[in-house]
């Protein structure tokens, strides 16, 4: 890795999750820097928050493409101009060829609002609320060739409460990604992440044996 790690994320939307990175680089707490943000929609927020912050962008639109592979080789190619040591999908809507992500393996994380590998995919606050458990979250995970399936670095959980509805859910677990996200690419940027099968080894990790979080929280102390 280059002495200050360059890192590189991907967008589709609002860029709140690109907005944690981007004020826990300036802090200091991720000692990296965004050297670039691609966007494949023109015109999204994600943009204007990163311009207002200095950062490159680029957008590439996946419709001016043939095909996902040519889609995907353009952006590959923009990214290993740019020299990045880790890109980072936020909230990017396209879905990665099996090339794209062999080329940035283990350099390559997602975040899903979900706690993976339950309910993968869309429209997943939903689907917790109607599978009756009683938390949801967040994951970061590597990316590999499935979808929402590589090896998880980090997930928050939140409580699934009586009156949510998708959006309420989908708000308490956003702010969790606000944490999460930057806390995963800190740990990747200090060298911290090993892959082992599907597992990840965090260096220097401390553990709570004691810490959990009971819903309903009636339960004897
Ligand atoms: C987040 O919920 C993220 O987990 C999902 O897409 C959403 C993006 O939100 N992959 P934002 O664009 O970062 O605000």
């Amino acid at each position: 890795m280059t002495d200050t790690p360059k890192i590189a994320v991907l967008i589709s939307g609002s860029g709140s999750n690109l907005q944690s990175l981007i004020d826990n680089c300036a802090s200091g707490y991720i000692p990296g820097r965004i050297a670039l943000v691609i966007s494949n929609k023109p015109d999204v927020f994600g943009l204007e928050r990163a311009e207002k912050a200095g950062i490159p962008t680029r957008v590439i639109k996946h419709r001016d493409f043939d095909s996902r592979e040519a889609f995907d080789q353009a952006m590959g190619d923009v990214l290993e101009e740019t020299e990045v040591d880790l890109v980072c999908l936020a909230g990017f809507m396209r879905i990665l060829t099996a090339g794209f992500v062999d080329r940035f393996q283990g350099r390559l994380i997602n975040i899903h609002p979900a706690l993976l590998p339950s309910f993968p995919g869309l429209d997943v606050q939903q689907a917790a609320l109607d599978a009756g458990v009683r938390f949801s979250g967040c994951t970061v995970h590597f990316v590999d060739e499935g979808v929402d399936t590589g090896p998880i670095i980090a997930q928050a959980a939140v409580p699934i409460l009586p009156d949510d509805d998708a959006k309420t859910l989908a708000g308490r677990i956003l702010r969790q990604e606000h944490r999460t996200y930057p806390l995963a690419v800190r740990l990747f940027v200090q060298g911290r992440l090993s892959i082992e099968g599907r597992r990840v080894h965090v260096a220097e990790a401390q553990s709570d044996d004691s810490a959990a979080m009971i819903n309903p929280p009636e339960a004897p102390g």
